[in-house]
């Protein structure tokens, strides 16, 4: 298939869009064959068209890469509404999740809920998504906290990805908090998480990454590490939340063990930055939950520019810190409050997020021999993505060389 008469953003420039301004994209067996000025397309492939190839004219829209959320916990049952409400009137997230609210009231509702109504539940917010031009996502565990529940999370992320015609990378985060038959017993459970759901999620090949989560309401730092040295015995890539609510150190901690990204950082300090530098550790940024819980402490924007460290962004999708499905508002939020060019934005859930999933050899670009994810857009100017508020301009999307509805 050819695409032509485009605008392609390529993603393939740091710090820029890699426009090319008529543009085309050749499309073999769901890969990039081609891409370049129309004027320089190949004879071998003008041959192809004089043979039946299909062509696809776009009337000069732009084209990116498929959009990659690298962060979500789409998979959940129920809602927290009325934690939103005890919120506004003064109370904190913290002191939710003390009083057994807060992600543990989600563990109880997805606990409760069969495999199928998890998938009911989350494909709405898959949709939303996928209407804005995502073509992959990461979906999160973390909501089951036993063996069983972990597993049937993860797997409805699969059941998702099939039945939406998204890429979907599945983590297994069994350590994001302690389960109420553990109350008081962290060390327990941190050994079971270790010796018996990640193994056998693993086993049931549901498992892409491991992520945990280090604070005051879930583990500490050298709980972590034992979680993380479980994931490196499997050979598993590892990821963390970290400095979210406080400074603890995890994020310095999992760049020490090579983890692809390290995620939230509002309370990073920027002397810590040239760690991820050092491990190439992808600093991924959540502007949904900085704003739904009202946080005021930024991060360390400015030392992770200056440290070349890759900065992504997501939506963070959870019943808690970020209701959000839509990830050209998070590009949006990540320009007005963290203070991303438009181009940084497009690149912090291009070639970015893909770095941060360890995917950045098949996605994230628009290059010869990645998987044929894009999305065609009704605007020839990319820097409309992350200006629009509430507007789509998504006009047709396609995940490995198909068009998506
Ligand atoms: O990324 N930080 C920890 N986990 C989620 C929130 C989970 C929840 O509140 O349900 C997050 O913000
Ligand atoms: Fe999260």
């Amino acid at each position: 298939m050819l695409i032509k008469d485009a605008c392609l953003a390529t993603m393939t420039e740091d710090g820029r869009y890699g426009l090319i301004a008529d543009g085309a994209i050749s499309i073999r067996d769901g890969r990039i064959q081609w891409v370049g000025a129309r004027q320089t397309v190949p004879e071998y492939i003008m041959d192809d068209l004089a043979d039946g190839a299909e062509a696809h004219d776009c009337g000069g829209r732009l084209i990116t890469p498929g959009l990659i959320d690298c962060h979500t916990h789409i998979v959940y049952a129920g809602n927290r509404a009325a934690e939103f409400e005890k919120r506004l009137q003064g109370v904190s997230y913290q002191a939710i999740a003390k009083a057994g609210g807060g992600i543990a009231a989600t563990v109880s509702a997805t606990r409760a809920a069969t495999k199928d109504d998890l998938i009911a539940q989350s494909l709405p917010r898959l949709r939303r998504l996928m209407a804005e031009g995502v073509t992959t996502i990461e979906i999160k565990s973390g909501y089951g906290l036993d063996t069983e529940n972990e597993i049937k999370m993860l797997g409805a992320a699969d059941a998702l990805a099939e039945r939406a015609g998204i890429r979907v990378q599945k983590t297994f985060l069994g350590a994001h908090a302690v389960p109420p038959e553990y109350a008081g017993r962290q060390h327990d459970y941190i050994n079971l998480v270790c010796q018996e759901m990640l193994p056998a999620a693993y086993a049931a090949r549901l498992v892409d990454a491991v992520d945990a989560f280090v604070e005051g309401i879930a583990f500490s730092v050298e709980q972590v590490e034992q979680v993380f040295d479980a994931a490196k015995k499997l050979g598993l890539p590892i990821k963390l939340h970290a400095e979210q609510l406080s400074h603890l150190g995890g994020a310095k901690m999992a760049a020490g063990k090579g983890a692809l990204s390290v995620d939230h950082l509002e309370y990073l300090p920027p002397e810590e930055v040239a760690d991820l530098a050092k491990a190439g550790t992808v600093a991924v940024l959540l502007p949904g939950a900085f704003y739904f819980l009202k946080e005021t402490k930024l991060p360390p924007v400015h030392a992770l520019r200056e440290n070349l460290v890759p900065i992504a962004i997501a939506t963070d999708c959870n019943p808690g810190s970020s209701p959000v499905t839509s990830l050209l508002l998070t590009m949006n939020m990540a320009c007005t409050f963290f203070s991303l060019t438009p181009a940084e934005s497009l690149r912090a859930v291009t070639l970015n997020a893909a770095k941060a999933l360890g995917l950045q050899d098949e996605i994230g670009s628009l290059e010869v021999g990645k998987h044929a994810d894009l999305v065609i857009w009704d605007t020839n100017n990319p820097a409309d993505l992350a200006y629009n508020i509430g507007l789509n301009p998504c006009h047709r999307i396609m995940v490995g060389g198909k068009w998506q509805a």
